[in-house]
């Protein structure tokens, strides 16, 4: 399938004093026109890594892409130059991260943070900008626009900040939007308001996104695909529905188990696996979560297992695993 973006076999390396990070691992999938996707791991699987190799952001060194392609609008992400990136970035890609980088600049009104990349993407005039930048934020819902454009952030609560963040992200109408956690911090009700708020620009811009988190109550109400990374790996992929009724990797199971049921309005965090995660400066040779898998058979310490269409699955639901999860479960008589 080819969509609006293409990644084939990403590999990211850190060069550290204490050796050699192994944090992505021959990533590959496509994003549909329209698509939302789910991204969800522990914590050190490369969520981030991923995403932030795609747009240029990895400080090279210690980071180094070692392999893949990155195909968006036709180029290759990985080969542009740093001024060809900058375009890309918040021009056709927005995103929203947690962190320091991307987040408000304190000196500066959230109106001209908002119109800086519609000035620079879009070429529009500092007065249109303005305009536009009034449009957004009545867009993501907040009230009385003329005035807030001209006040700082900290004049904002944490729930309309992440709004203006959003509302940069979207500014020149990006084909894609990424967000890497960005309502972790955000109490459970503001939480449901942004995501809602989401969906709704989604629906109105008919952009695709990448959604980043370890709440799979988000996952079941935003995403139409899942992608379940552990080790800096995509271990099982497919249709939402797919991936909470019928998972296929030990792990995915293990991380959907202790959830009531999916679907209520409340956050959950991912369920706590037994175990440590995988030693990204060592990785094992075979399955990197066959230590903590109770299912694990021989051949998953040997040899690392592709990720290819599950038996019997829905289309596009693929899972890395040796071995046969369902018939496991069934003989454990342990349905789910
Ligand atoms: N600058 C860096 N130098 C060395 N290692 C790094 C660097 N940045 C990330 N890593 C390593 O890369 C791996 C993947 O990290 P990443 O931030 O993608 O995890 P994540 O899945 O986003 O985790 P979280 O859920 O905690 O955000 C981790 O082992 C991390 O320690
Ligand atoms: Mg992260």
């Amino acid at each position: 399938m080819s969509g609006i973006l293409d990644v084939s076999g990403l590999t990211v390396r850190f060069d550290t004093p204490a050796g050699t990070v192994h944090a992505v691992n021959d990533v590959s999938y496509s994003l549909a026109d329209g698509e939302t996707l789910g991204v969800v791991g522990e914590s050190g699987s490369g969520k981030s890594v991923h995403v932030l190799a795609m747009l240029g952001l990895i400080a090279r060194p210690p980071g180094r892409i070692a392999g893949g392609s990155v195909t968006f609008g036709g180029r290759d992400l990985l080969t542009l130059s740093e001024a060809e990136l900058r375009d890309v970035r918040g021009g056709q890609i927005g995103f929203v991260f947690q962190d320091p980088m991307t987040s408000l600049n304190p000196v500066l009104t959230v109106g001209r943070q908002i119109a800086e990349p519609v000035i620079r993407h879009r070429g529009l005039s500092p007065r249109q900008a303005w305009q536009r930048a009034a449009e957004l934020l009545d867009l993501v819902g907040i009230a009385d626009p003329e005035r807030r454009l001209r006040q700082y952030p900290h004049q904002f609560s944490g729930g309309m900040r992440q709004r203006v963040m959003i509302a940069i992200a979207v500014a020149c109408n990006p084909k894609l939007l990424i967000a890497d956690e960005p309502t972790t911090a955000l109490d459970v009700t503001v939480q449901a308001q942004i995501l809602g708020l989401v969906r709704d620009l989604k629906a109105r811009m008919g952009m695709s996104v990448i959604w980043i988190t370890h709440d799979m109550g988000v996952v079941a109400g935003l995403a139409d695909t899942v992608q379940v990374m552990y080790g800096g790996r995509i271990v099982e992929r497919g249709p939402v529905r797919a991936i909470f009724k019928d998972p296929r990797n030990a792990y995915t199971w293990g991380l959907l188990r202790a959830l009531p049921d999916h679907g209520q309005r409340v956050q959950r965090r991912l369920h706590q696996i037994e175990g440590q995660p995988p030693d990204l400066y060592a990785p094992p040779k075979g399955d990197p979560f066959a230590p903590r898998n109770p299912f694990a058979t021989p051949r998953c310490f040997e040899q690392i297992p592709p990720l290819v269409p599950a038996a019997g699955a829905v289309p596009g639901h693929l899972v890395a695993a040796w071995y046969d999860l369902p018939r496991l479960l069934a003989q454990r008589g342990d349905a789910r």
